[in-house]
């Protein structure tokens, strides 16, 4: 179905008729019958925290995307924790991201005593610059911590080669991409170890969660002690094999994901591919309708990539509107569009330019790029009108602000 709108429509910020009347939040969880009658059962049996579902979880997870190993966690924060601990971050190293994520992608440095550090980002894809994380490598760094923005995979195979020359662990985090596809291979299992959040905005969702996909043994031992206490044993292999004694050989936390979530985790996981597929539907009917808008700058999709479509992130051309992204984020807004930022980049922060010294300037791309962005609704629940009314407060605003 195609869309129109006039200029002389009146936009909602200014008074005029919102596109629609009901608020579209830019993400929403989408549970069936399924996964209420997973939990149910769970609910009924005698393990609530960590019983069989954490293992069959784990399971199915790692053979849907590709790895040897799956490690549940509370959060995907939580899971960021884990790997940076097994990857052996400790003060004195330093671990490089990308300045365009979440902060918990650089906390996890800073949980383990590390320094983050951040390299700016490619202007089509805003995932980590391979280019410019060689000048940010020393002899302290430890670990790379590419981001798959938006769901697109990162550049992963320039980042490995470098970090096989200079000995570092790379730790994608993938919580945007779950069910990503980088030159043929399947996000989870490419990096030394892959990080994904289970949060309710996510592709499949626990309420919280997250998940640490490896395939290294090691690296999957150290993440199970470290998600329990840093205990060899868990409580429920103790009970089975009718022992008391364990031993905690690290300093660990509770970070586990109890069978609750777990149990969710599966019954959402069946439906993966369903929700890529309809995330996919979406966003190419939003590049096809916003490509030909002026001042309007749609995703890049590098070839050999298929991404998860987590965020459809637009990005705003102010030289081409009267509006800057301020005005179009509330104009968006007034038309009950529920449009979204991602993100203010880390090194902004309050507590990262006071407490480690970054500052405005210090990453130009990523800074450029949050001036101008805004995420628009995507989920996999949305429906065909709710596109229609995104596309069609999308080119009532821009065609307001271009003339
Ligand atoms: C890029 C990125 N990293 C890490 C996280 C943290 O995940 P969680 O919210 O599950 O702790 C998120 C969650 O929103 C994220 O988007």
């Amino acid at each position: 179905m195609s869309v129109t709108w006039t200029s002389r429509e009146a936009l909602a910020i200014d008074g005029g008729k919102p596109v629609r009347d009901k608020h579209l939040p830019y993400g929403h969880q989408a549970i069936d019958e399924d996964d209420i009658a997973a939990v149910v059962e769970v609910l009924r049996s005698d393990w609530l925290t960590t019983g069989p579902k954490v293992n069959e979880f784990e399971e199915a997870f790692a053979a849907r995307v590709g790895a040897k190993y799956a490690v549940a966690f509370s959060s995907g924060t939580a899971a960021l924790h884990g790997a940076a601990f097994a990857a052996g971050l400790k003060p004195g190293d330093e671990a490089v991201t990308s300045p365009l994520t979440f902060a918990a992608t650089a906390n996890c440095a800073l949980y383990q005593g590390a320094r983050p550090v951040f390299a700016d980002v490619c202007t089509d894809t805003l995932n980590l610059d391979a280019e410019q994380l060689v000048d940010k490598i020393t002899a302290r760094t430890k670990a790379v911590l590419p981001v798959a923005y938006a769901g697109h995979p990162a550049d992963l195979y320039p980042i490995l080669e470098l970090a096989e020359r200079h000995r570092l662990i790379v730790i994608e985090d993938a919580c945007h991409a779950l069910g990503a596809e980088y030159r043929g291979r399947r996000t989870g299992s490419i990096a030394h170890m892959s990080v994904f959040s289970f949060h309710p905005v996510k592709h499949v969702t626990t309420g919280e969660g997250g998940m640490v996909t490896t395939d290294r043994e090691d690296f999957a031992a150290a993440l199970r002690r470290f998600r329990n206490h840093g205990i060899s044993t868990e409580a429920r292999e103790r009970q089975i094999a009718g022992q008391w004694h364990y031993e905690m050989v690290a300093l660990g936390y509770n970070y586990r994901l109890p069978d609750i979530g777990c149990a969710l985790g599966i019954s959402q996981l069946r439906k993966l591919d369903a929700n890529l597929a309809k995330r996919r539907t979406i966003a190419a009917r939003y590049t096809e309708a916003f490509r030909p808008m002026r001042g309007l700058i749609v995703p890049a999709v590098r070839d050999g990539v298929n991404p998860a479509w987590h965020l459809y992130p637009l990005r705003i051309d102010p030289g081409k509107l009267s509006a800057d992204r301020g005005r179009v984020f509330k104009a968006l807004r007034a038309e009950n569009i529920g449009v979204n930022v991602h993100y203010i980049p880390v090194h902004l922060h309050p507590y990262y330019r006071d407490q480690l010294g970054f500052k405005a300037g210090d990453y130009p791309v990523a800074e450029a790029a949050y001036e101008r962005l805004i995420s628009l609704p995507m989920f996999h629940g949305m429906s065909g009108r709710d596109v229609d009314d995104v596309i069609a407060a999308v080119g009532k605003i821009s065609n307001h602000y271009a003339s």
